[in-house]
């Protein structure tokens, strides 16, 4: 299998959450960083949806609401400064359940410090809940990368997260996993049943 390099994988992630989403669809981004991916699935729903976006770092919120203010969207998104593992706490009663599309990028702020990063118990929690959330039809789509330092273990958490929505059910794809070691990969989940 191809590897997928670091641009292509967050295009490749961004793609595989726009082919589910429609106007008027709530998305989350679960990872906002400098807010690129809240921008682009902001796009995605349109002015009728809505898009939640976490993150545990001020300094993250702050540049994802200046991207999104000089890109129109800001009414379009909520800003969560708190960890995605508190995504059911976060968003309305009358969301729930009716979320299109979830999108994590895991790891840390690029250019930001690296001890501040995505943790695989947090994970682990976020991805549960993010599936809660999924009208069917909805998809969890998580770029990891395994190439820094706990990046294995917390693979591990998102691999194992796929194997139990896959025997639950769902359809789920692991895009660059293997023979891949130290690079970047996909997962998607899609809801198959109620
Ligand atoms: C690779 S960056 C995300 C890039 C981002 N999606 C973008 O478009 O710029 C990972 C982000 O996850 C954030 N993060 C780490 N732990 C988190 C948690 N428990 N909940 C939410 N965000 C977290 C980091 O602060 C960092 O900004």
């Amino acid at each position: 299998m191809a590897s997928l390099t670091p641009i292509r994988v967050t295009e490749r992630a961004q793609k595989l959450a726009q082919e589910i989403l429609h106007p008027g669809d709530i998305a989350i981004d679960a990872t906002a960083g400098k807010g690129r991916d809240a921008a682009f699935l902001a796009q995605c729903v349109g002015p009728g949806g809505h898009v939640h976006a976490f993150d545990i770092q001020p300094v993250a919120i702050d540049a994802s609401r200046n991207l999104l203010t000089i890109a129109g969207l800001m009414e379009r998104v909520t800003l969560h400064p708190r960890s995605h593992a508190e995504i059911k706490e976060s968003i309305p009663l009358e969301q729930h359940g009716r979320v299109g599309a979830v999108l994590f990028n895991l790891g840390y702020l690029p250019g930001g410090s690296p001890t501040i990063i995505t943790q695989p118990a947090s994970t682990a929690k976020a991805l549960q809940a993010a599936r809660a959330e999924l009208r069917v039809g909805g998809r969890i789509v998580c770029v990891s990368y395994t190439g820094h330092p706990g990046g294995e273990q917390e693979s591990d958490i998102v691999r194992q997260f796929a194997d139990q929505c896959e025997q639950s059910g769902d359809a789920v794809q692991r895009l660059g996993l293997d023979p891949n070691p130290g690079r970047p990969w996909v997962m998607t989940v899609t809801r198959n049943f109620a």
